[in-house]
């Protein structure tokens, strides 16, 4: 198939290119680089850079090319941000998207899948959390997916448009080659920071808050692979065109670690000293997030292979230690 990546030089459409491209689809990747690596996508990958919300621009990338169907990652995706710039949230992700559904439905392409989040939910009342988990998002970046979420809804009753939404939890890790990884500017995300200190790039690790009703206090989280993550977007894709039905699945590991533990098995797979501090909360933490990845594992087939959190981390080591600079190497 020919499928178009939004985002594709971004950390998780990166890792999805590789993988499409790895199972014989032909890619085209759009991106505007404002985060995404030009390093990142792969070159057998038929690169536009631009931006979604330039709508002569998708249209051409649409005539010079027959999309069988979209995968799209392409946002702003920094919780703490997103608080204070809303506006830049809502203007890039929400309309950013809208655009993208104009232009498929123009060239009649029906099929996409969206890249959403676990920070819809906001603070769930209910742990593992599915899919019928009220969704509260506690931040703009949340509230935006969420709001693309409801306007594909719409396309699909309106234009056929059948997509599949894909509500992350926290991704992490690198590809198996080394070729690709994890690199933002800022850091936000708490396993690369940890690396960044056992690097010896930076003092120590900030812990936001030790006084969470978790087993020690601090914020628990789904870590899953990066690469699990890229395979059930295919899984998705292969979805869509068999049963042309639209949904909503979860993608973790279902099992939870706080932000102690992460640091501890960090210790052991680096075997290097990590100092860390405790510090306030982080405004807007979640205090556990778990997913119940049940409904993705039956209705998409999807399992995910990286299911312990020290082959995550030592996969997201591999890469720091051979990119201490990101893609700047
Ligand atoms: N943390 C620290 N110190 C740090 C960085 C993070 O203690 O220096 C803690 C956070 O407070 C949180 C946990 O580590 O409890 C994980 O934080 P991340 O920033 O790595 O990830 P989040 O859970 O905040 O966010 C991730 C994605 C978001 C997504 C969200 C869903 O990065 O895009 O999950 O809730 F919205």
């Amino acid at each position: 198939m020919n499928i178009l990546v939004c985002g594709g030089a971004g950390y998780i459409g990166s890792h999805t290119v590789y993988e499409l491209i790895e199972q014989g689809h032909s890619v085209v990747v759009i991106d505007n680089l404002c985060k995404g690596h030009k390093k990142a996508v792969h070159k057998e990958a038929k690169l536009y850079v631009g931006d979604l919300r330039d709508s002569l621009f998708l249209d051409k990338v649409f005539e010079e090319n027959k999309i069988d169907a979209v995968i799209d990652f392409a946002a702003y995706s920094l919780v703490g941000e997103s608080c204070s710039e809303p506006l830049m949230y809502f203007e890039n992700n929400v309309f950013g998207t809208i655009k993208l559904l104009e232009a498929m439905k123009k060239a009649n392409v029906k099929k996409i899948v969206f890249s959403s989040t676990a920070a819809t939910y906001g603070e769930p009342e209910n742990i593992p959390i599915d899919e019928k988990e009220k969704n509260v998002p506690t931040n703009p970046y949340g509230e935006s997916k969420l709001m693309v979420e409801k306007v594909l809804k719409w396309c699909d009753k309106a234009y056929g448009i059948k997509y599949i939404c894909l509500r992350y939890f926290n991704a992490a890790g690198a590809y198996k080659t080394g070729e690709i990884g994890e690199d933002h500017f800022p850091e936000t995300h708490l396993i690369p920071i940890i690396l960044q200190v056992a690097l010896g790039k930076r003092e120590e690790i900030s812990i936001f808050g030790e006084d969470y009703n978790t087993k020690d206090g601090t914020c628990v989280r789904d870590y899953i692979h990066v690469t699990d993550l890229a395979s059930a977007h295919i899984k998705a894709i292969e979805k869509l065109f068999k049963d042309e039905v639209s949904g909503i699945y979860n993608l973790g590991n279902g099992t939870g670690f706080s932000v102690k533990e992460v640091i501890e098995c960090a210790r052991k797979v680096t075997q290097r000293e990590i100092k860390a501090k405790i510090c306030e909360r982080r405004p807007g933490d979640p205090s556990t997030l778990i997913a119940s990845s049940k409904k993705a594992i039956e209705e998409l087939k999807w399992q995910p292979k990286f299911n312990c959190l020290e082959q995550i981390i030592e996969s997201a080591w591999k890469w720091h230690l051979n990119h201490p600079n990101g893609y700047e190497d």
